[in-house]
């Protein structure tokens, strides 16, 4: 028998990372951040000198990467790890945000991190979040949830986080940029961010996270 998986997709700043985080510890099981792949492939690339633009080295980096996610503590968030270094704050950046969604049209790359994101669905269970969970990388999800709020929201959202991190930006700017990486996201021809079919859609700009959690949970916790 396979390990159930919920596979949590949406647009930046919808919500999906907090949820993922916070249910996989409700239910105690493994969590996949697929969006940190994407960005740690990016990072490790630019770092290592290579073209962003040529895809097949990207796709190189990609398939090499040594990374592992550690959950941490209630309310911390999820920490990213390469090698033995702690890059968590690293990757959360604009600009490597933004770096993630260049490489991230690329079907090499995305083909690199398939086989390495399927590899987390491991007993007694997987949270998986991202842009393409439920469609393209656990089609077969017993779970699937798309997390959406509107761009004001979530800029709002991402603004704060950022702040938080120490990192200044200005609101409108944060705003004409998650909309210039949504239109990328959903107008690329492979794996664009779409709802599966089959996934139930929340829309989370007046609902605090909390909320979100309790009723996602309940779902999950009343069909095991
Ligand atoms: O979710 P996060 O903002 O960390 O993702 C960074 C970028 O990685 C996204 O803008 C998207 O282009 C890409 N991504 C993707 N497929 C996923 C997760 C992220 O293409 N499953």
């Amino acid at each position: 028998p396979t390990a159930p998986v919920v596979t949590i997709d949406g647009p930046s700043g919808s919500g999906k990372g907090t949820l993922a985080v916070s249910l996989a510890r409700r239910l105690n099981w493994r969590v996949l951040d697929s969006g940190a792949l994407y960005r740690i492939t990016a990072l490790s690339a630019s770092k290592q000198g290579v073209d962003l633009g040529h895809a097949a080295a990207v796709a190189n980096i990609a398939t090499t990467l040594d990374v592992s996610f550690l959950a941490g503590d209630q309310g911390q968030p999820l920490r990213v790890i390469l090698g033995q270094q702690d890059i968590t704050s690293e990757i959360r950046t604009e600009a490597c945000g933004a770096m993630a969604s260049t490489i991230a049209v690329y079907p090499e790359v995305r083909l690199a991190l398939l086989q390495r994101q399927r590899a987390f669905q491991e007993a007694p269970g997987l949270v998986a979040d991202g842009r393409d969970m439920g469609t393209v990388v656990f089609p077969n999800a017993q779970f699937k949830f798309y997390v959406t709020a509107s761009a004001e929201v979530r800029a709002q959202r991402r603004y704060q986080q950022l702040k938080q991190q120490g990192e200044i930006v200005r609101l409108p700017h944060l705003l004409r940029e998650i909309q210039k990486r949504d239109e990328r996201d959903t107008q690329r021809a492979e794996a664009p961010l779409l709802p599966a079919e089959d996934a139930l859609v929340i829309d989370t700009s007046e609902l605090p996270a909390l909320q979100v959690l309790d009723y996602v949970a309940e779902i999950v916790e009343k069909t095991l």
